[in-house]
């Protein structure tokens, strides 16, 4: 059975992340090549929360497939007003031929089991798998290649960390994260990261200190010291306890001579990474952004296609 749904990174096999790259690399030399593939289809994208990138190139990627996107927020559904997420996946698995969300953990879940047609986790709290597609397709342009790169990530270990590090397992590479104690990636997607770097011969490490980490790195990457999961009532506690792992041209300055910068954006210049560094010639920050389009045509037409393996779930 091909795999239905997207929901995390590790939902893929390092042939799918592979088949998605190439997909996806195809689909930026020739983006209207599969206009057919969602013709008269409508996908549905459900987003209570804010997106530029996620929500604009899903709805670009839908068209480019021929398709025609359905763009809906909590208070437009009658979800806002108690019908259940199984209801509303049943219902939306009537009109549509894909359910892109940006939800729960608990609702994309949920929103997956009663669903008979693919669901694509558009950020949850704790995973963001679209965005580890684009940054994998942005680290190969630019280093042509993707195992024993070493990619380090610093701030906060969050969503977009989690889905970095699943996919850095998944090609073999080198995968530093340093973050404060307080800030650690979530144990149980270390310990799914390190099963699959066994597969690949990846290496998965969860650190303290910044520089240490970034002494040698060929990829820098960092995101939002506060998530849009977490209570704004955190965020000086957060600016303080973050602050050594800001992405600056001193943190720069231990990394390769030819190393990039990325970050999934939006950034808060002066806060995770300066203004130098993110508006600087090391920075791929858009191209980044512009890969979710080409990524998201991908897992579109992957997904709807029936073409990725997905793994068989832990017993
Ligand atoms: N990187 C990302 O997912 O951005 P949006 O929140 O704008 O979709
Ligand atoms: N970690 C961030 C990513 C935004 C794209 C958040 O969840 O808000």
């Amino acid at each position: 059975m091909p795999l239905k749904d997207l929901l995390r990174t590790a939902d893929l096999t390092p042939r799918d992340l592979m088949f998605l790259l190439d997909l996806s690399a195809r689909f930026k030399r020739s983006p209207f090549e599969m206009h057919t593939t969602l013709r008269h289809e409508t996908v549905v994208l459900y987003f209570n929360k804010p997106s530029t990138r996620t929500r604009l190139s899903m709805e670009a990627a839908v068209v480019r497939l021929g398709g025609m996107p359905a763009t809906v927020g909590t208070k437009a559904l009658q979800l806002g007003r108690g019908e259940t997420v199984e209801d509303t996946a049943r219902v939306v698995s009537r009109y549509a031929r894909a359910f892109v969300v940006r939800s729960s953990d608990d609702d994309v879940h949920r929103l997956a089991s009663s669903s008979s047609i693919p669901v694509v986790n558009a950020l949850s709290e704790m995973h963001h798998p679209c965005q580890s597609v684009a940054d994998l397709l942005t680290i190969r342009e630019r280093k042509g290649r993707l195992d024993q790169l070493r990619i380090v990530y610093v701030g906060d270990g969050n969503n977009v960390t989690h889905s970095l590090m699943e996919a850095a397992a998944l090609v073999g590479a080198t995968m530093v994260v340093a973050t404060p104690e307080a800030h650690a990636p979530d144990p149980e997607v270390v310990d799914t990261a390190r099963a699959l770097a066994t597969e690949t011969g990846a290496t998965v490490e969860a650190v303290r200190d910044p520089v240490e980490a970034a002494r040698g790195a060929d990829v820098l990457y960092t995101d939002t010291w506060l998530s849009m999961s977490d209570p704004v009532s955190e965020r000086e506690a957060r600016l303080m306890a973050l602050s050594p792992y800001q992405i600056n041209a001193a943190l720069m300055s231990h990394a390769k001579p030819d190393a990039i910068v990325m970050h999934c954006l939006p950034a808060h210049r002066g806060e995770e990474i300066t203004a130098d560094v993110m508006d600087g010639p090391r920075s791929v920050v858009f191209d980044q952004a512009e890969n979710r389009l080409h990524t998201a045509s991908a897992i579109l037409y992957a997904l709807v296609e029936g073409k990725l393996e997905g793994r068989a779930p832990a017993e």
